[in-house]
């Protein structure tokens, strides 16, 4: 594809999780930006693929291995980020542990590497980023977030609570970090369409879930990456601290359609007036 925000160019985006799912699909989008991207994993053997995919289509890029959860990990990735590209003018916070369990169960160690992984990694990032954007042109970051923060997954602890503290997360850095150029906003994708989903295309289940978006499609990796690529750019120069759902409407949605919805009855449904209907 060709470039849409060729400003863009150039400029040094760092992705975290961007070995495979959607964190890659942002890594290649900005690539196709004219990007230099930092791709960083926990994943060694996956990064290695999405490194190879990235050299494929011509992409200046640095894989990184390090885990987020790591504060060691993370100083280390950002000093690499400097003494190969010298600057960042992006931070895409995409990697995340979507492990999800039963309501009964007691999952203390879940949360604990959740919050390390999904919160704190995603916070220190930014921290780092933000001294090394003030220090130059300013600069975007972007947190993915999750329509869990914003209406509850059936199962979604402890995801969800990390999810609604990345969006809390998010306008609390916009605010302090406007003075200094940098805008912070999030993403929070719906159900989306990646390599997990693969085997179950076609099945009842998929299409019953296709069924209860009101745009009756899965979001797709690109979809979440167009969003990322519009965030970082200067059309968007004006909007900081907002959490932007890309889900196919279905935050939007009171209730699903099928069996038991709130379809409106026949005593529902108000005829036109016939001032309305007239033609002149
Ligand atoms: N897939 C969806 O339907 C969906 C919906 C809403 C939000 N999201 C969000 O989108 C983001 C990406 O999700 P995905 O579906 O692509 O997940 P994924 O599991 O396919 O990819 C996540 C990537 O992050 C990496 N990762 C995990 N822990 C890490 C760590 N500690 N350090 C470094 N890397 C680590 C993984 O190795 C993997 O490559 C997540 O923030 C997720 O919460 C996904």
């Amino acid at each position: 594809m060709s470039a849409r925000h060729p400003e863009l160019a150039d400029r040094v985006a760092v992705v975290t999780g961007a070995a495979k799912g959607i964190g890659r699909g942002i890594a290649v989008r900005l690539a196709h930006e004219g990007m230099r991207v930092a791709i960083v994993d926990i994943d060694g053997d996956a990064l290695a693929d999405a490194a190879d995919a990235l050299g494929a289509i011509g992409a200046r890029h640095l894989p990184l291995r390090a885990d987020v959860g790591s504060p060691d990990d993370i100083d280390a990735m950002f000093r690499s980020v400097r003494e190969s590209f010298g600057t960042i003018g992006l931070l895409v916070n995409n990697a995340a542990d979507l492990e999800r369990r039963r309501p009964l169960d007691e999952h203390p160690e879940l949360l604990e590497l959740q919050l390390a992984t999904n919160v704190t990694g995603p916070y220190l990032c930014s921290q780092r980023a933000a001294r090394i954007m003030a220090a130059s042109a300013g600069g975007s970051i972007v947190n993915i977030s999750s329509v869990g923060a914003l209406r509850a997954h059936h199962r979604g602890l402890p995801y969800d609570v990390t999810k609604g503290a990345i969006d809390a997360m998010t306008r609390a850095m916009a605010i302090d970090l406007g003075q200094y150029g940098i805008r912070v906003n999030a993403i929070a994708p719906g159900v989306t369409h990646t390599y997990r989903a693969d085997a179950s295309v076609g099945t009842a289940t998929y299409r019953a879930t296709e069924e209860r978006i009101p745009l009756r499609r899965f979001g797709t990796v690109a979809d979440v990456a167009a969003m990322v690529a519009f965030l970082a750019s200067d059309d968007a120069s004006y909007v900081t601290g907002q959490v932007i759902c890309v889900d196919g409407g279905i935050t939007a949605q009171l209730s699903p359609p099928g069996p038991g919805a709130l379809e409106p009855e026949p005593d529902d449904v108000v005829p036109p007036t016939p001032e309305r209907t007239a033609t002149p």
